[in-house]
C-alpha cells in the first residue's frame, strides 16, 4: 500500500541540471579549463560542495578550503540568476497530472533534494502548495546515496519508508532510496539507473496506476 511519494527536484520535477552545468562550466573555464555533458552526468545529485571538489579533480586545479567556500558561493550567485527567470513553463511533462492525481488519492507528496534553492525553485514553477513535506540541502547534513534526505522525508509525512516511493533521476539518489528501505523508480534510463525497482522515462503517459503495477512486477 502506498501512501507517499518523495521526488527529487532537479532532474524529476525541472531540468536544472542544464543551468547547474552552465553555471559550473562558468566557474570552470575562469579556472582555466572545460568539462563535458558526460562529465557533468557525475555531479547530478552531489551536493554543492562535492560538486566542486570533482570538478576541481578533473581540471587538476587545488584551492584551500577558503578559496572553495569564495568559488562554490560564485558558482551559486550565477545559478541563483539562471533560475531567477524559471517560470511553470518549466515543469517537466506529465508532473502536474501525476502530483493533481495524487492529492485527489490522497496519496501524501513530499520533496527529497539535495538542493539548497530547492524552496526558490517550487514557488518559482507554482508548485510549493503541492508539497506535504520539504526536505532539501538545508536540512540535510549528509549527501545521497545517505538516506538520510528520503528517511526525513518519510518521517515529516509520517509514513514508513515501504510505504513510500522515492523517485529519482540520480544513480546516487536510487542508491540513497535502496539504502532506506524505499521503493525506488528512476526518471531517465534504466541503463543509468539498473538498481531502481523500474524506470519511467518521465511523467507523461504515466500514472499512479500504471507505477504501482511496476512495482508489483
Ligand atoms: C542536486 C543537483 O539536486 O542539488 C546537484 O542534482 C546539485 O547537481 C545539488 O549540486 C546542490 O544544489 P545547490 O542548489 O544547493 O547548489
Ligand atoms: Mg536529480
Amino acid at each position: 500500500m502506498i501512501k507517499a511519494c518523495i521526488f527529487d527536484l532537479d532532474g524529476v520535477i525541472v531540468d536544472t541540471a542544464k543551468y547547474h552545468f552552465q553555471a559550473w562550466r562558468r566557474l570552470a573555464q575562469e579556472l582555466g579549463f572545460d568539462f563535458t555533458e558526460t562529465e557533468n552526468e557525475k555531479l547530478k545529485g552531489v551536493s554543492r560542495m562535492q560538486s566542486l571538489d570533482l570538478i576541481l579533480s578533473w581540471g587538476g586545479v587545488v584551492k584551500t578550503a577558503k578559496e572553495k567556500a569564495a568559488l562554490a558561493a560564485k558558482k551559486n550567485d550565477w545559478y541563483v540568476q539562471l533560475i531567477s527567470t524559471m517560470t511553470p513553463s518549466e515543469i517537466l511533462e506529465g508532473v502536474l497530472e501525476f502530483l493533481n492525481e495524487l492529492r485527489s488519492k490522497r496519496v501524501k507528496i513530499g520533496l527529497g533534494s539535495a538542493s539548497k534553492n530547492a524552496l526558490t525553485i517550487l514557488e518559482k514553477i507554482g508548485l510549493r502548495p503541492y508539497f506535504d513535506a520539504l526536505i532539501d540541502g538545508n536540512q540535510t547534513t549528509k549527501s545521497k546515496p545517505d538516506p538520510e534526505v528520503f528517511l526525513l522525508g518519510a518521517t515529516a509525512l509520517g509514513v514508513a519508508p515501504s510505504e513510500a516511493i522515492v523517485f529519482e533521476d540520480a544513480a546516487k539518489g536510487i542508491e540513497a532510496a535502496l539504502a532506506g528501505g524505499f521503493w525506488a523508480i528512476g526518471i531517465g534510463a534504466q541503463k543509468d539507473l539498473k538498481e531502481s525497482h523500474a524506470v519511467i522515462p518521465g511523467f507523461k503517459n504515466y500514472d499512479f496506476e500504471k507505477i504501482t503495477a511496476l512495482l508489483r512486477r
